[in-house]
């Protein structure tokens, strides 16, 4: 961001002679905002070991015990017409496997939108894309991420990306999530959701939305796949 800000004459003092009224040339300040900024916490280890404490104290709310590999971020990604996406929020993005590849893939111009609600993994975001203009790392709860992209000015996205672990959501919070996702992607655009569970949750899937397509990824710790998901039908929680 930058804004003008005009210098003040110094205050004369009323024995100095009559300066020549100046005005003096408007100056700009750099006032940029960092939108990665430390989370305070400065992660120590590697991804994987990040990762596997995190399961091991959290479970549930983590439900993978590695990163996932460079084929679970391909496949995730594949499809994806990145000369017309101009957005994409990644909910859940843990040490950043998918976003790094995203970074890869994506025009510089597409703001890539991330969002992880645990303080270590999200300061090993923060580590990672610091210097990536185009990605914003966010510390946040994925459930609220409809008021997180307004509050940015984000009314619509290409693409919705998910590493949560939907299945284990409170249904109400999943209702939520798919609702918010079906209401904020654009028209043609996809739910992306990973799983190390393959083909397992199909059916749940198949009752949010009217197209559900499966892709296996055998080279992934465990064996996992990613769903793509078109045409929501509704909150169909049974
Ligand atoms: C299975 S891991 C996936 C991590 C990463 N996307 C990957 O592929 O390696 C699930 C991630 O979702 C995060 N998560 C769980 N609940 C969340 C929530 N309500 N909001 C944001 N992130 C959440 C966890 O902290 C964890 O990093």
């Amino acid at each position: 961001m930058q804004s003008t800000v005009t210098p003040q004459p110094a205050a004369t003092s009323p024995a100095a002679p009559m300066a020549t009224p100046h005005t003096p040339p408007a100056v700009a300040v750099e006032t940029k905002t960092n939108p990665n900024p430390p989370t305070g916490t400065t992660p120590k280890g590697p991804d994987w070991w990040l990762m596997m404490r995190a399961f091991l104290t959290q479970g549930k709310r983590i439900a993978s015990f590695a990163p996932s590999s460079r084929f679970m971020a391909r496949k995730i990604l594949d499809g994806i017409d990145w000369a017309k996406a101009g957005s994409i929020v990644e909910l859940g993005a843990g040490t950043g496997p998918i976003t790094a590849e995203m970074v890869k893939r994506a025009n510089p111009k597409t703001k890539l939108v991330v969002i992880e609600l645990d303080p270590t993994l999200c300061g090993r975001l923060r580590e990672r894309f610091h210097d990536t203009p185009n990605v914003e790392v966010i510390l946040g709860d994925a459930t609220k991420f409809g008021e997180l992209l307004a509050e940015r000015g984000i009314p619509k996205v290409d693409h919705v990306l998910s590493g949560l672990p939907l299945p284990s959501f409170p249904a109400e919070a999943r209702d939520a999530i798919l609702e918010t996702a079906a209401r904020t992607i654009s028209d043609g655009g996809t739910f992306r959701q990973l799983t190390v569970m393959p083909l397992i949750y199909y059916k749940m899937y198949r009752r949010y939305f009217e197209d559900v397509r499966f892709r296996f990824v055998p080279f992934n710790l465990p064996p996992g796949g990613v769903y793509v998901c078109r045409g929501f039908r509704g909150a169909a929680r049974v």
